[in-house]
């Protein structure tokens, strides 16, 4: 690899800039009169293109930039896909490919230039030769081997360093990113789909949908954007899921690792999950003899000496190691009800249909736990039918 998170050994997923997937990161920029309205609509233009990396750049971050001079925008570039160019270099070629002349422009990127040999060349060479002499970024690496280093190189090249601008909109595009940097463990996306009493599934009937088409769409823009998904054997057993991106446009990302937990290996060998050819990985507790056709680990009861479960702390950080930076948190509400009593959910999406099971299984989410788990409520969507509630860790 050799992108941002090539040196930071990174994974890939991202987040959707329209719901702000992720944690708050505080707003740290400097005064907002600092900045001129010029330059605000650059950076906005610049994080406007950077979603065109959400879901495809994993493990690097969703970076845009924007090149300008005489108040006008010349250029423009994002990080597309893994192993394609950065968003500086692609705003670069960008320009070259219309003739237009870069000599003395500014450039406005949403994350610090990188300033080391991967694949490409660093993108704080780039810009000195294509003779940017001002660049304006809205949020520093935070990743340890690389803080600070594009500003230092370019300050010293004589280059006019800002930054800051429209910092905490940055950070929030690349939450998984940053956080990832930052704890070495992944973001925890919570989903849940909850009928008009609050249950999950109907106790008596076969497994059914009950949230609009919409809503499933989002479902699957939330695996696109997420490195894992996760659910408990009993919703394997019970619906048989697939768990990949299928709804909407998987571009050249790859599908999600699955992530089953199942302390006694009770995944049924024909399972999907098993049986489709993409990744699975199965968490259990007890030896067992059985033969399953993808990957399996046991997490010694050292490991899960408390209850006798996978511990969900260490599980984080074993899918930190892996470069997992986003884990969506599919169900049932088992699963569900420890990660959110752990206060492990950095964010979750809930969708409410009006749809009533009758003899429905309980969800065990509603406000009140939500909260309990640190959450507060950001904002509602009607999707389809369906309203769909966005928490976040305050
Ligand atoms: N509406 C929705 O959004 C939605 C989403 C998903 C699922 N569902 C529904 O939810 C129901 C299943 O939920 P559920 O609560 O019964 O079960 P679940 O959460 O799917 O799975 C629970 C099982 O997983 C294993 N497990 C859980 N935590 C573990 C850990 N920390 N370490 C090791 N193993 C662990 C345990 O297996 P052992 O018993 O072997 O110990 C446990 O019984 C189904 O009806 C499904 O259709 C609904």
């Amino acid at each position: 690899m050799s992108e941002r998170g090539e040196h930071s050994n990174n994974p890939h997923g991202l987040l959707k800039a329209k719901s702000q997937m992720g944690a708050s990161y505080p707003e740290r920029c400097m005064s907002d009169s600092k900045w001129t309205d010029f330059e605000f609509q650059c950076m906005k233009r610049a994080l406007e293109v950077a979603k065109n990396g959400i879901g495809q750049v994993s493990p690097n971050p969703p970076v845009g930039c924007v090149l300008a001079r005489n108040e006008e925008i010349i250029a423009e570039g994002w990080h597309d896909h893994l192993g394609d160019l950065h968003a500086e270099q692609a705003a670069i070629a960008d320009a070259e490919s219309r003739g237009v002349e870069t000599q003395g422009a500014t450039a406005f990127v949403t994350l610090e230039p990188c300033n080391h040999h991967g694949r490409t060349p660093p993108c704080t060479e780039a810009l000195l030769w294509a003779g940017i002499n001002r660049v304006v970024i809205a949020a520093e690496d935070t990743n340890p081997t690389v803080r600070g280093g594009g500003l230092e190189y370019l300050k010293r090249a004589n280059i006019d360093v800002s930054q800051g601008l429209l910092e905490s909109e940055a950070l929030q595009q690349m939450s998984s990113f940053m956080h990832w940097c930052e704890y070495r463990r992944p973001i925890v996306t919570l989903k849940a789909a909850l009928d008009c009493n609050g249950n999950v599934d109907s106790i008596s009937g076969p497994p059914a949908r009950f949230t609009s088409e919409e809503s499933l769409d989002e479902v699957h823009r939330l695996r696109l954007q997420s490195d894992a998904v996760l659910v408990g054997v009993n919703t394997v057993i019970r619906d048989n899921p697939r768990l990949t991106v299928r709804r909407v446009n998987l571009g050249k990302s790859s599908q999600p690792l699955r992530i089953v937990l199942d302390r006694r290996l009770r995944t049924p060998v024909t399972s999907e999950l098993v049986t489709d050819g993409n990744d699975t990985l199965l968490l259990h507790c007890e030896e067992n003899e059985k033969s399953v056709e993808c990957e399996t680990i046991l997490i010694p009861s050292l490991f899960s000496e408390r209850r006798k479960r996978v511990d969900l702390e260490q599980l984080l950080d074993l899918l930190g190691d892996r470069i997992i930076q986003r884990l969506l948190v599919e169900g049932g509400p088992d699963v569900w009800g420890q990660f959110l009593s752990e206060k492990l959910v950095d964010e979750a999406y809930i969708f409410h249909s009006t749809i009533n099971l009758e003899d429905g299984l309980k969800g065990g989410i509603d406000s009140k736990i939500l909260e309990n788990a640190g959450l507060v409520l950001i904002n509602s969507e009607n999707i389809g039918g369906d309203r769909m509630d966005y928490w976040r860790k305050s």
